[in-house]
């Protein structure tokens, strides 16, 4: 049985003096996503680009961008950041008040949309917007920076939120975002992930090409293991 397992490098841990470069390598090397982490240093403490600097990089990437907004004006943004070249928008459950709706106007700007959940969030707040959702972004490190440790109750939320999926009769791709490696990926691919966001253990190595496949045999590794 073969079990797809997408990668998607966040360019957080890029150079940012030569952003348009490592867009261009990881799109043409393995990855299937660029996961863009936008900032706002208000939600989050850390303050990082917009889009302007998604619209800047988007000619250079035929891969999906797949934007994780850690604002809390997303409700009223989303349309800046469909235009600057968003195909996936994910929005935090903790940060948006009529999450429904931001969920249907991200799908009427054409886009994909997800919801994301900090490490302290329970899984059983998507319980009615599950449904609407194409993708659910389970942070394993509190979101705003690079380079943290992976939280390993994470890997259970993954599973309980798995668990979820048949009383739903819907299937959102599960996105694990934070502190993933080689030793952690197959932690959660085990329980069902689908998409492994990856920053500094992709660009702060020699070989970011070869650290995207070494993450993803990992994950795949690991589902094996659990059949
Ligand atoms: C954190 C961001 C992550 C971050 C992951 O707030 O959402 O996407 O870049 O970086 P690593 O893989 O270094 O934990
Ligand atoms: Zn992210």
């Amino acid at each position: 049985m073969f079990t797809d397992i997408k990668i998607a490098p966040s360019i957080l841990s890029a150079d940012f003096a030569h952003l348009g470069d490592a867009v261009k390598l990881i799109s043409e090397g393995g990855a299937d996503f660029v996961h863009i982490d936008v900032m706002d240093g208000h939600f989050v403490p850390n303050l990082t680009f917009g889009p302007p600097v998604i619209k800047a990089i988007r000619p250079l990437s035929d891969k999906p961008f797949d934007v994780h907004l850690m604002i809390t004006n997303a409700e009223d943004t989303l349309e800046a950041y469909a235009n600057a070249g968003a195909d996936i928008i994910t929005v935090h459950y903790e940060a948006v008040t009529h999450l429904h709706r931001a969920v249907q106007k991200i799908h009427d700007l054409g886009c994909k949309a997800g919801v994301s959940l900090n490490p302290h969030t329970p899984v059983s707040v998507l319980e009615e917007i599950l449904p609407y959702l194409d993708l659910v972004l389970i942070m394993s490190v509190n979101p705003g920076f690079g380079g943290q440790s992976f939280i390993e109750t994470s890997a259970q939320k993954v599973k309980k939120l798995s668990m979820m999926f048949e009383a739903c009769k819907c299937a959102p791709l599960i996105e694990v975002d934070g502190g993933i490696s080689v030793e952690s990926a197959g932690l959660v691919t085990k329980h069902g992930a689908d998409v492994l966001v990856a920053g500094s253990k992709v660009f702060k190595t020699e070989d970011p090409l070869q650290a995207i496949e070494d993450i993803r045999e990992a994950g795949i590794k690991a589902t094996w293991q659990s059949i």
